[in-house]
C-alpha cells in the first residue's frame, strides 16, 4: 500500500481510505473491514450525517468483531451539515457533533475532523475555540475541510490554531475540473473556468492532502462510469491499460489519481471486497505521463 504524509508534520497514512458513506449490515461489514485491513487500508471515512448517524454504528459494531484495534486504524469524521436545514460551523454545533461521532464509533478520540462543506455564516473565531477544545480535551488529533476552496481556508487559518491539512474534494477520471483549469491557462474555453480558486495548487503549497471523494462516478452521484456504455472511449482505454499494467479498470482509475504528484487519497466506497482488494493493490501502480495524459484524452478532455 503506498503511503502519503499528511500536512507539515508528515503524518504517514494509507493513500487509499475505506468511504463509509455505503456502509449497511446487509454488505457484511465484518468482512469489508477485515478486507480492507487486510490489504492495507486501516484509513476510514465517515460523516455524521452518513445514513443519519447509522453508518458509524454499523462501523463501529462491526470494527469491534473483527478484532483490531483502535490504535491500529485512522479514523476520520465530518461534521458541519444539517441535512435540507443549514451549514452550521458554530462552536455548539462542532463540539456536540463530535460527541455524537465519538458515541456512536465508540472511541475516545478521532485521528480527523472535517468540516464538511462551508458555512458561509462561519465565524472563524468560533471554529478556533471549537477545536481548541477538541484537542486539548484529546478528543480530535488533527483537523481539515471539505469541499473548500482556497480562500476559505487562508480565511479559517488565520484564526485556526492547527495546520489544516486536509481538504476532502471530488476527483477522479471524470471530474478534473480542478486540473482541467490548470491547463487550459489564458484560455477562453469552458474548461479554463477556474471553479475552486486553484485549490490543486493552493494544496501542494499548503502541506494540504487532497482526498478524492466519489472517485469512479461521474456527475454529482449520477452514477459509476467503469463500465459504463455511456463512455465507449474510456472504458476501451481503461481496459487497454488494466491489461497493460496488470490489474482492473477500477484499478486504473483508482491508479489515475494517485499518480497526480500533489499525493491525493482516493476514497473508495465500495462494499465489495474484491473491489477494496483491486484499488488497494492498485495503489502500487505508478502509470507513465504519456498513460495518465492518454486516460485524461479518452474521458472526453482536450488539450490546448
Ligand atoms: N466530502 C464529501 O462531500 C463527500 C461526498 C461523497 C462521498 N464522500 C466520501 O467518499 C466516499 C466514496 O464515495 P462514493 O461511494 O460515492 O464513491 P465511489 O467509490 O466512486 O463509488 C462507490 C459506489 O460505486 C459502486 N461501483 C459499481 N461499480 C464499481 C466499480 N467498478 N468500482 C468501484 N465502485 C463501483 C459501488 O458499489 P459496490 O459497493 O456494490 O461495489 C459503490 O456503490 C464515501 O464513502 C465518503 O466517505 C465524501
Amino acid at each position: 500500500m503506498k503511503q502519503v504524509n499528511l500536512g507539515p508534520n508528515e503524518v504517514g497514512a494509507a493513500s487509499v481510505i475505506l468511504g463509509c458513506m455505503r456502509i449497511t449490515e446487509a454488505a457484511d461489514p465484518v468482512k469489508v473491514i477485515d478486507t480492507a485491513m487486510a490489504n492495507g487500508i486501516n484509513f476510514f471515512d465517515h460523516a455524521d450525517i452518513y445514513g443519519g448517524g447509522k453508518c458509524e454504528e454499523i462501523f463501529a459494531k462491526a470494527f469491534k468483531e473483527t478484532g483490531y484495534h483502535r490504535d491500529e486504524i485512522f479514523l476520520q469524521s465530518k461534521c458541519g451539515i444539517v441535512p435540507g436545514v443549514m451549514f452550521d460551523f458554530s462552536k455548539e454545533h462542532i463540539i456536540s457533533s463530535v460527541e455524537g461521532i465519538l458515541k456512536r464509533l465508540n472511541v475516545e478520540y478521532l485521528d480527523s475532523l472535517l468540516l464538511h462543506r462551508p458555512d458561509t455564516l462561519m465565524e472563524p473565531e468560533e471554529v478556533a475555540a471549537a477545536f481548541d477544545q477538541l484537542e486539548s480535551d484529546g478528543k480530535v488529533r488533527y483537523f481539515g475541510v471539505s469541499n473548500q476552496y482556497s480562500r476559505q481556508i487562508q480565511l479559517l487559518q488565520k484564526y485556526v490554531r492547527q495546520p489544516l491539512i486536509i481538504n476532502q474534494l471530488q476527483f477522479g477520471v471524470m471530474h478534473t475540473g480542478m486540473v482541467d483549469f490548470g491547463l487550459h491557462v489564458n484560455m477562453t474555453d469552458e474548461a479554463s473556468f477556474d471553479h475552486d480558486d486553484g485549490i490543486l495548487e493552493f494544496s501542494r503549497l499548503n502541506d494540504m492532502t487532497i482526498q478524492a471523494w466519489s472517485p469512479y462516478q461521474y456527475g454529482f452521484f449520477e452514477g459509476v462510469f467503469i463500465g459504463n456504455e455511456k463512455f465507449p472511449e474510456l472504458n476501451l482505454k481503461l481496459s487497454e491499460m488494466a491489461e497493460k499494467y496488470g490489474t482492473t479498470p477500477t484499478g486504473i482509475a483508482s491508479a489515475w489519481i494517485l499518480r497526480h504528484p500533489a499525493n491525493m487519497q482516493v476514497i473508495a466506497g465500495t462494499m465489495t471486497p474484491s473491489r477494496i482488494e483491486e484499488i488497494a493493490k492498485a495503489s502500487d501502480i505508478q502509470l507513465s505521463r504519456e498513460d495518465w495524459y492518454s486516460i485524461y484524452l479518452a474521458a472526453g478532455n482536450i488539450l490546448p
